[in-house]
């Protein structure tokens, strides 16, 4: 048996368990996993071998939250900028927005969409749909051509994409039920964001009631406005039987209602993002929607982390251009980068004891594959998945800094933060698509995922 790469003396990470192993691959695809070193028996045949001693093998970490901004937006970011910035962060496939210009609503504009990130992305990526008013009669094509679930926007964000008006939205799950797909929602409540929105920003007395801009944005688009969102999906999934996701949770009080809804035996999953994890409005402000809550919402988050109420991590990468980063709070674009920093990030928290490791790649690897339906080809390291792999040095140390990032656009909020956990080899389908920090693929070789 031939086979082109072997992965050597690495200790292999499962959600379940940690083992020190050899992976064996062939064709873009994992062949064989030994237990333990196979004391050469692969040397021979294998036309490459990268010695893994001391590193960690993860499942391909899976980014299934990313705005990559093409076609329409992309002096924010494009795909080749945005995959490039998640190839060298560790993330072998990513799963993109459809909040583009225009949005991604037709077969024809998800066609076209493929077509732009066939050419660019250097990682495998999925594409979801956008749900709309006027888009009914082509859900189940949409579904045929490839979309990994829909999104629906309960709350306005860029681009302001109208959410289905409640009769339509019905009937969008209905169907969505019928083919069987998922649709994620962004839950907020638009009309009480603006109507809220506006009264802050008249009111000039808040400027000194409110020294902290972050409590100010999260007071104007609060959580109540996420929750009676929440609420409304989730009385929609019941009634409908379809299956529901929760895009970037950011309060403790939306984390019961998933809690008591999945006790229900409601198919809902959910998802938060590092942001609403590592920040609170007392101490920082970075504007993005839905906004950054208190300390104790904060916490509220890793404990549902904890009792596997939050499925998946992801990134909502979401970039704008420095410059209008820096315009004052109202004025500046809601978003925040993240896609290549997010597996540091959340190593570093591994190191900390915060999660094991194999909680790590349940979160960002086998649910996320899981939920949006393309386990097992995606999400798992065993024979006959694809080799789609991360490997980290737990040991290796860096200080993230915006400036060093690949994303076309150079804001971080974690610049300057110090971090244990870095990963140093990026493999999509069996090719090193970054090695060591350095860039190793090609544009062109990412391709589209779809549900199985
Ligand atoms: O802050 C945000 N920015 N939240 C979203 O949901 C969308 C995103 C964007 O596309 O800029
Ligand atoms: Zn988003």
């Amino acid at each position: 048996m031939h086979y082109d790469l072997l992965i050597k003396n690495g200790l292999i990470v499962t959600p379940n368990k940690t083992f020190k192993g050899d992976i064996a691959i062939t064709s873009g695809i994992i062949a064989q996993i030994e237990f333990a070193s196979c004391n050469g028996v692969y040397e021979n045949t294998a036309d490459l071998i990268y010695d893994a001693e001391g590193k960690h093998i993860l499942p391909g970490i899976i980014d299934a939250h990313v705005h990559f901004r093409d076609p329409g937006l992309t002096e924010k970011e494009d795909f080749e900028s945005g995959s490039i910035a998640a190839a060298m962060g560790g993330i072998t496939m990513v799963a993109d927005m459809p909040n583009v210009i225009p949005v991604t609503s037709s077969v024809q504009r998800f066609n076209e969409k493929i077509e732009i990130a066939r050419r660019k992305s250097y990682i495998d990526f999925a594409l979801f749909a956008l749900l709309t008013d006027e888009n009914l009669k082509e859900t189940e094509d949409l579904k045929n051509a490839g979309a990994l679930g829909f999104k629906v926007f309960f709350g306005t964000s860029t681009g302001d994409v109208a959410c289905p008006s409640l009769p339509i939205l019905l009937e969008q799950m209905q169907k969505c039920k019928e083919i069987g797909m998922r649709i994620g929602f962004h839950c907020e409540t638009s009309e009480l964001n603006s109507y809220l929105t506006t009264a802050f920003k008249q009111a000039t007395d808040a400027k000194i009631a409110y020294n902290n801009a972050g409590l100010w944005l999260t007071d104007a688009r609060p959580v109540f406005s996420e929750t009676l969102a929440i609420q409304t999906v989730i009385c929609y999934a019941k009634y409908t039987g379809a299956k529901i996701h929760i895009h970037h949770i950011t309060s403790s009080d939306g984390t019961v209602l998933v809690s008591e809804a999945k006790q229900k035996g409601i198919d809902i999953s959910s998802e938060t993002c590092p942001h609403y994890l590592f920040f609170d409005a007392e101490k920082y402000t970075h504007k993005v929607y839905p906004p950054i809550r208190d300390e104790k919402n904060r916490l509220a988050l890793w404990e549902a982390i904890n009792k596997k109420v939050i499925d998946i991590i992801a990134s909502d990468h979401a970039p704008h251009t420095a410059k209008e980063k820096s315009l004052p709070i109202w004025d500046a674009p809601a978003g925040l980068c993240g896609t290549e920093t997010l597996v540091s990030l959340f190593l570093n928290e591994v190191n900390k004891g915060k999660l094991s490791i194999n909680d790590f790649v349940r979160l960002a690897s086998e649910n996320p594959a899981k939920i949006w339906g393309i386990y097992p080809q995606k999400g798992n390291i065993e024979p006959g998945a694809d080799a789609d792999i991360t490997i980290v040095d737990l040991k290796k140390k860096t200080i993230i800094k915006a400036e060093n990032l690949h994303s076309k656009s150079k804001t971080s909020p974690y610049d300057g933060m110090e971090v244990q956990g870095v990963p140093v080899a990026t493999i999509v389908r069996g090719n090193f698509v970054m090695k060591d920090g350095e860039l190793t693929g090609e544009k062109g070789y990412g391709v589209l995922v779809s549900p199985n």
